[in-house]
């Protein structure tokens, strides 16, 4: 999806500025999809604090958690058009605007913590950075790693992508990761972020799928039971800022929110490692949750999903972008077609 209106910096601005002491002062709004307390809360905040801290407190920005100021989607073309300050979202729901990230959902890509690391922070990250300026309005400024994507739901223990079978999951509107269901045998429910919680609640869906963090951040264990340990996509959620604002930034502000970017994107990497494993723990020993173990290392799974690579090529750029990919991972070139 190409956005036309990409530039109205006046607004933002405006709308941001308000005198305080002898500086003009701003004061952003920074939105998350995810409620208060995981990934995405954790580099808002980290971002917040080095931006006040970096501008001497003449910059501030407040954390509207929990799809407060719109959907995920909805928030890329608020910032895109100078309605929003900041938002922070998974990358699947960037996607559909600048469909070049989708390398980054493609199942079994991203397998780990460490891969997701080495493919934002290198070559591939700053030319999607610049594809998605390009295709959507907006900058990516950092990275949250919120950790593999699980499976979760309410019904039964899923070891293979037969037991799927009958449910119905939740996905998030990202043509990939359907057709990753679709794979398995399954249609998928595309649905937006802000109304999984409830679809789930009422039963209109019986699964989703999200990482260990977002599942505990969202208190998806009141209404699910069983998860999948499963990877089939490493859950990225940058944080973005309308293009035509950060342009409208003097050479020394940009310079502080790229740095700003960057190191709440280290410690969000940190924060990954450090946390991960004690809240799947506390998923299971405190709400009572069930973790499965996808059968044979998950073999079936990576098998029939990254059938649908080739689906893809065109829309990340051919095939020759998901090989770089590979590559900087120190795997093989995709299969020849
Ligand atoms: C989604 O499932 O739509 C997103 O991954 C949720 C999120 O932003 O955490």
């Amino acid at each position: 999806m190409k956005l036309t209106k990409l530039m109205l910096p006046a607004a933002i601005s405006i709308a941001g500025l308000a005198l305080s002491g002898n500086a003009l002062a701003q004061n952003w709004k920074l939105a998350t999809g995810d409620a208060a307390g995981g990934t995405q809360y954790e580099l808002a905040t980290k971002f917040a604090e080095l931006i006040e801290e970096k501008t001497g407190g003449d910059t501030t920005a407040d954390i509207f958690p929990n799809g407060q100021l719109g959907s995920e989607q909805d928030t890329v073309n608020n910032a895109s058009m100078g309605l929003l300050d900041l938002s922070i979202l998974a990358i699947n729901n960037i996607t559909p605007f600048s469909p070049t990230v989708g390398v980054l959902t493609l199942p079994y890509v991203i397998q780990n913590a460490e891969d997701a690391k080495k493919l934002t922070q290198g070559d591939i990250g700053k030319q999607l950075t610049e594809n998605t300026i390009r295709d959507a309005g907006v900058r990516i400024l950092g990275w949250a790693y919120s950790g593999c994507r699980r499976l979760t739901n309410s019904s039964k223990a899923v070891e293979k992508p037969s037991d799927l079978d009958g449910l119905v999951i939740r996905v998030p509107k990202n043509e990939i990761m359907i057709a990753s269901y679709q794979a398995w045998g399954v249609n998928p429910n595309p649905l937006a972020w802000s109304e999984t919680f409830t679809a789930l609640q009422q039963g209109v869906v019986d699964g989703q799928d999200n990482p260990y963090i977002t599942i505990d951040a969202m208190k998806f264990y009141e209404v699910q039971d069983h998860v999948t340990d499963s990877c089939y996509v490493f859950s990225l959620e940058p944080l973005i800022m309308g293009e035509g604002q950060f342009q409208s930034l003097d050479p020394e502000m940009q310079e502080a929110v790229l740095a700003a970017g960057q190191e709440a994107t280290e410690h969000s990497y940190d924060y990954l490692i450090e946390t991960e494993d004690s809240i799947k723990k506390k998923l299971v020993d405190e709400h009572g949750m069930t973790i499965t173990q996808p059968a044979n290392d998950e073999k079936e799974w990576i098998e029939q999903a990254t059938q649908i690579w080739p689906q893809f090529y065109d829309s990340i750029g051919g095939k020759e972008k998901l090989d770089e990919a590979l590559q900087a991972l120190g795997r093989e070139p995709a299969p020849a077609e």
